[in-house]
């Protein structure tokens, strides 16, 4: 057979495997074994040898226009296999959107966040700012800030987690509020959610951890009547119509007067019932007039202005409204309890 033929029979079939080639890998090995170093052309190249002298270029170019040609051919079919790979992932991957999906497993709210939630919405909606505070805090701000005398019960390692002789889990929100006064002038109207820490043990009613929302207005003519108004608006709200609040002395060292405040029980609406043991009111929160020697230490000119702050416990205020009956249910983390907060 003259190299023409052979050269005509290997185009031949190169086209028929051609047609039958679809995929990239397969292409490849076609072209392998026809124009690789080992392959079917190359071969022919090889041969060139035996071939009598005169007749070398001839069949030298015939080769190499054959080369080309074959190039040209895989290269129209790579070009072809890729186009059809390219639809077949496309087809593959198509997405209908209009199918249904299953339905995802929503989470829920944890009460606490549910109730942390609520009284944001309420206090910001009487033009208070949220503001927040490391958890990890200074003893300058949880105490000394907040008049805590070195001596006080409350800075006993017993009741409070230290991380060194100066830094200690914040025992309250209240080191929000000096915080805040050193970094803004009044009129400041701020309410501070937040976790914090004592060395309880975790019964019914303590948990080593819990929140607090703190509150704190600074202005001029600031009146124990404001701290009445903005709190018996927060009881309404968060209680219902006709819960108020009842206002008894107490102390603390940050605020001057203190109160110690009660809301209308909710379960009997003051009636006197098993919740309230029969007084027809609840404790609720702690609150007061910012101390003025606190306004002094915290930058404000206590003869210039005056401030309220409260405090209030967040669990207490989840545990009534859901009538959860032990405190520990809320960090157990079970989801079968927290399920039902949807
Ligand atoms: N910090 C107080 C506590 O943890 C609560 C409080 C805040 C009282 C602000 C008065 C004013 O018990």
């Amino acid at each position: 057979m003259g190299m023409r033929e052979t050269i005509d029979q290997l185009r031949e079939t190169l086209e028929q495997e051609l047609n039958k080639t679809d995929s990239k890998q397969a292409l490849e090995n076609l072209r392998v074994r026809i124009l690789g170093k080992k392959g079917e052309l190359t071969a022919l190249l090889r041969g060139m040898g035996t071939l009598p002298p005169e007749e070398r270029p001839a069949a030298g170019q015939l080769i190499n226009t054959a080369r080309e040609k074959f190039t040209a051919m895989l290269e129209a079919r790579q070009d072809a296999v890729r186009m059809m790979e390219r639809a077949a992932a496309l087809q593959a991957e198509t997405i209908d959107v209009t199918e249904p999906v299953p339905p995802l497993p929503l989470g829920s709210a944890h009460p606490v966040n549910l109730v942390m939630n609520e009284m944001i919405d309420c206090f910001t909606g009487m033009g208070f700012e949220v503001v927040e505070g490391p958890e990890v805090e200074l003893d300058h701000f949880n105490f000394e800030l907040m008049n805590i005398p070195k001596n006080h019960p409350a800075r006993d390692a017993q009741d409070t987690f230290y991380v060194d002789d100066n830094i200690v889990l914040r025992t309250h929100t209240s080191p929000i509020q000096a915080r805040t006064m050193l970094s803004r002038k009044p009129p400041i109207r701020v309410v501070c959610p937040g976790r914090v820490f004592r060395a309880d043990e975790a019964d019914a009613t303590h948990s080593p951890v819990f929140h607090q929302m703190e509150g704190l207005v600074v202005d001029k003519d600031v009146t124990m009547a404001d701290l009445r108004g903005t709190l018996n608006a927060f009881a309404e709200r968060i209680y219902g119509k006709g819960i108020t609040t009842r206002f008894r002395p107490s102390f603390f060292p940050f605020t001057e007067p203190s109160t110690e405040v009660d809301l209308t029980c909710a379960a009997c609406h003051g009636k006197g019932c098993r919740v309230c043991k029969g007084t027809g009111w609840i404790e609720v929160l702690g609150g007061g007039m910012v101390n003025p020697h606190v306004l002094e230490m915290c930058g404000i000119d206590p003869t210039v202005y005056s401030g309220f702050a409260f405090g209030i416990g967040l669990e207490r205020i989840a545990m009534q409204r859901y009538g959860i009956p032990d405190l520990r249910l809320l960090y157990e983390g079970d989801v079968r309890f927290l399920g039902q907060f949807r």
